[in-house]
């Protein structure tokens, strides 16, 4: 029987699957739900000091197939009311607080106050793309050291692990990773959503309540591969310090599990998946995790975690022929195009030749027609 379980900073989870903040709203009955249903790992609602309402509507919209964008607004009932009800543990199974502080100075005090509550760690929401309204504000996780400043704030008001959770909105986001890690956190959670907007063709506006939103589901999981390699591949080459790395974004089953984790991740969201398959997605796609590995012949997750970044290795790039199965997607793609005949190919230079010249003659009258 393979081994799926998982040593995340002091904790042991039962399996890699993690529900991402903010997928099952407020309610800590369904954090109860997904716990009794066999997730590894819960994360909260990201809670602020004061109670936040949310947007008006609509607040989450399939704007591509497999592709949500929402802007909820993080509502949440503010930390007081938060900490009534929080358990550190539900079914034996870690509950990690989602911080969301306006200023630094406002997520020092919330921290101080998610302290006491004894949490096995917290992670701190650096990278909401709409927390700030439609005003599309830099977001801390854009800005290193904007990045270090929160990070510090919460490292100095508690002993738990930090989880800092990145943005994909971002040019190099290991360099964002560094600041955090440099600042305190212990591990890496990303991404976040990607920025995006939906305008409705009929009315001629933004669709959502708040016009801008950010982008999840399974449409930007090749995108979140990318950004999640991006930092595994800084660890590997020594730019940036090891930590564990959370994944988020589009795994919906046990074989997008092993995705990331063949990247480098050391547990992986099942975000708006979960609104597909339900709750038993987690115990669903752990039994397809299983089963995939026992294909693969791996007893356990450090087997093969990090074994696709060999393929990304910068002095000498393994030849993909023979060593990729032959009946992958993948080997296809690798497959030349069919070559045009060397007649037609040189047919065709010559008519984009001539093609070119037109471009040059209407440029240049253009430029007299200027000059006139
Ligand atoms: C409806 C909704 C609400 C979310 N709320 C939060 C939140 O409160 N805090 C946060 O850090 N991320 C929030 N997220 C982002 C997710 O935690 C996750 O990073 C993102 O959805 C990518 O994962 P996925 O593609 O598996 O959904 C939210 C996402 C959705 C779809």
């Amino acid at each position: 029987m393979s081994d799926v379980t998982v040593d995340l900073l002091g904790m042991k989870l039962q399996n890699p699957t993690v529900l991402p903040s903010g997928i099952l709203g407020e309610s800590l009955g369904m954090l109860e739900e997904a716990a009794v249903k066999g997730v590894g790992m819960l994360i909260t609602k990201s809670i602020t000091m004061r109670p936040r309402e949310g947007y008006q509507g609509p607040t989450v919209i399939e704007a591509v197939p497999g592709g949500l964008i929402n802007a909820m607004g993080l509502p949440n009932p503010g930390v007081e009311e938060f900490a009534k009800t929080y358990k550190p543990k539900m079914s034996g199974v870690p509950v990690v607080p989602s911080l969301y502080g306006n200023s630094v100075s406002e997520l020092r005090v919330l921290s101080l106050a998610i302290d006491r509550l004894d949490p096995p760690a917290v992670e701190v929401n650096l990278s909401c793309p709409h927390a700030g309204g439609s005003s599309r504000r830099k977001l801390v996780a854009q800005d290193p050291a904007l990045t270090a400043q929160h990070i510090g704030a919460v490292a100095s008001t508690t002993d738990v692990p930090i989880i800092a959770k990145l943005s994909p909105n971002v040019t190099d986001i290991y360099e964002i990773a560094a600041a955090a890690l440099f600042a305190g956190a212990s591990a890496i959670s990303a991404v976040n959503t990607f920025s995006a907007i939906e305008i409705d063709g009929h009315f001629e506006r933004p669709v959502l309540g708040n016009f801008i939103g950010g982008m999840s589901g399974p449409a930007i999981k090749p995108l979140a591969l990318a950004k999640v390699t991006e930092i595994s591949l800084a660890m590997r080459d020594g730019r940036l310090e090891e930590a564990p790395i959370i994944a988020y974004g589009g795994a919906s089953n046990g074989e997008d599990i092993a995705k990331f984790l063949l990247i480098g991740a050391t547990a992986v969201g099942l975000g708006s998946a979960v609104y597909k398959r339900d709750v038993d997605i987690f115990s669903e796609s752990t039994d397809e995790l299983k089963v995939w590995m026992k294909e693969k012949g791996y007893d356990d997750i450090p087997a093969f975690r990090g074994k696709a970044l060999e393929w990304l290795e910068s002095e000498e790039t393994p030849e993909y022929g023979d060593e990729a199965p032959e009946d992958s997607a993948f080997v296809n793609m690798q497959s030349p195009l069919p070559k045009p005949s060397e007649d037609e190919s040189e047919e065709g230079e010559e008519e984009d030749e001539e093609d070119l010249d037109e471009d040059v003659e209407e440029d240049d009258l253009d430029e007299e027609d200027l000059e006139e």
